[in-house]
């Protein structure tokens, strides 16, 4: 039994919430791919607060899934296996940007979009985007350690991480958030943390580095004749140009979905199979080096490019609204997988066959973090949980010497994969940390090493 009226004396009545029509939105996952059963949502309003929850939890009994915004795509937010859940949507303050220091303090409930925001507000930059930046959280960008659009130049979450304040699931607070550019004194608890997914602790607040905002950009859409034409650009792009900020890929389905569903001009004369959106920013306007890259490389057939926001913003929706029209269609199956570049042009293919083989009449969707090697290969017209496509699509990343996650983490959806492509030596490393941060494994433990 979930001890509601003492969850209610730790955060307030009203912040534990049992109401079937107020628990619904924290049980399914954004896609509809996943979905609990009916639980208990807690909303603690401090750090204080989530560590008396966990203790009451630990003592109970009682097994939690962390969840912050429930952007997540591999099952690891919503609880599927009679957890409560601990949302930390309410621990959403964010602390006036330190220009001095160039960093941030932020709760773990506050959306990425508005740290964005703040830090554009004193000319500066949170250098993690992705399209649903409007309801992640920070905490759950860290726990997932999200990569995203602009990880080519700046990497990813946890690059950008200089300090963490989190409950540990041994009840412990550790708080490290001094933020020094250098602090070299034993284990980097914001690194362990970043990526676990919930499984060692709860994320209450971080320190996060910020970068100069650049404020010029030049962005294009690229036509290429064929994807190894795209990756041979890329490889070009990523070497010649130092303002590179974003490489992104799509194909030509996917492009045409997205101008269907949110009924968008097309940038390009045509349509192509296979579409580059590059970006690049820069103190000084980048039009000229971006134009004469376009012209640098072979296999272009076509280019768009935008210098004011309005265009930039048109060229980005195509990229960032792929995942809502896909949705639209009903939940995918969904990878996100990564390949080293040298096989990524022949990965497409045979990720493509693979499915086409098995799955012959569903639709296989493919985008991604060029730049990155990073494909997001989404399939409908099939079932979205298919634990034998699954096997098949995993199997030729691994053989291909690619990753089975590049961004997105192990979650559930993948928790039975790990072990190809970790080591036993891994996992067992992997256990030993969960085991002494989390020795109850009350904390997420379906997720990441069930
Ligand atoms: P949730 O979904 O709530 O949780 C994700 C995981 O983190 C769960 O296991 C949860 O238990 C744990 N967790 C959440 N908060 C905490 C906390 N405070 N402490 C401890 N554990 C916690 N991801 C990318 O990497 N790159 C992209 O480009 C990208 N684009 C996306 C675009 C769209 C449209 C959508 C819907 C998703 C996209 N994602 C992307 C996936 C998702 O947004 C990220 O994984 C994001 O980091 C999840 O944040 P969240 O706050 O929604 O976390
Ligand atoms: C993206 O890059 O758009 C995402 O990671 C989301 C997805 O895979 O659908
Ligand atoms: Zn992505």
């Amino acid at each position: 039994m979930v001890p509601v009226a003492a969850l209610g004396d730790i955060v307030g009545g009203d912040q534990v919430l049992t109401d079937p029509s107020m628990v619904a939105g924290y049980t399914m996952d954004w896609t509809g791919r996943f979905v609990g059963a009916h639980t208990v949502v807690v909303r603690p309003g401090s750090t204080n607060e989530t560590a008396a929850v966990v203790d009451l939890c630990r003592s109970a009994g009682i097994a939690i899934v962390p969840q912050g915004g429930n952007t997540g795509l591999v099952g690891g937010s919503v609880p599927l296996n009679g957890e409560i859940v601990v949302s930390l949507r309410r621990l959403n303050a964010i602390e006036a940007p330190d220009v001095v220091a160039r960093s941030i303090v932020v709760g773990a409930g506050a959306l990425l979009a508005d740290v964005q925001a703040a830090a554009a507000a004193v000319g500066l930059r949170y250098a993690v985007d992705m399209g649903s930046r409007g309801s992640a959280t920070i905490g759950g960008t860290i726990a997932t350690n999200a990569g995203g659009l602009n990880l080519l130049r700046y990497g990813g979450t946890r690059e950008q991480l200089l300090g963490v304040e989190a409950v540990l699931g041994n009840g412990a607070v550790v708080s490290a958030m001094s933020g020094l550019a250098k602090d070299n004194t034993g284990y980097h608890l914001p690194s362990l943390l970043c990526g676990s997914e919930g499984t060692l602790g709860i994320i209450t607040a971080a320190r996060l580095r910020l970068v100069p905002a650049m404020p010029c950009h030049a962005t294009a859409m690229v036509a290429f004749e064929s994807i190894d034409a795209a990756i041979a650009a890329s490889v070009r792009w990523r070497h010649d140009l130092a303002d590179l900020e974003a490489l992104e890929v799509m194909l030509g389905d996917g492009v045409q979905l997205v101008a269907t569903t949110f009924s968008l001009p097309s940038p390009l004369t045509t349509d192509h199979d296979v579409v580059v959106l590059v970006e690049l920013a820069a103190t000084a306007d980048p039009y000229d080096d971006l134009a004469a890259a376009v012209a640098s490389v072979d296999g272009v057939l076509d280019a768009a490019v935008a210098t004011d926001s309005t265009t930039r913003s048109l060229l980005w929706r195509f990229r960032d609204e792929h995942t809502s029209a896909i949705n639209r269609i009903g939940p995918p199956h969904k990878f996100d997988v990564t390949f080293p570049i040298a096989v990524l042009g022949s990965a497409v293919e045979r990720v493509r066959g693979v499915i086409a083989r098995a799955r012959p009449d569903a639709h296989v969707w493919i985008f991604g973090h060029l730049g990155d090697g990073n494909l997001h290969v989404n399939v409908t017209g099939a079932l979205s949980v298919d634990d034998e496509l699954d096997d098949l699509v995993l199997n030729a990343v691994v053989e291909m010497g690619g990753s089975i996650s590049a961004e997105h983490g192990i979650g559930t959806a993948k928790a039975r994969h790990l072990p190809w492509q970790r080591s036993q030596e891994e996992l067992d490393a992997m256990r030993a940390v969960r085991d002494a941060l989390n020795p109850d494994r009350i904390l997420n433990p379906a997720v990441l090493i069930p």
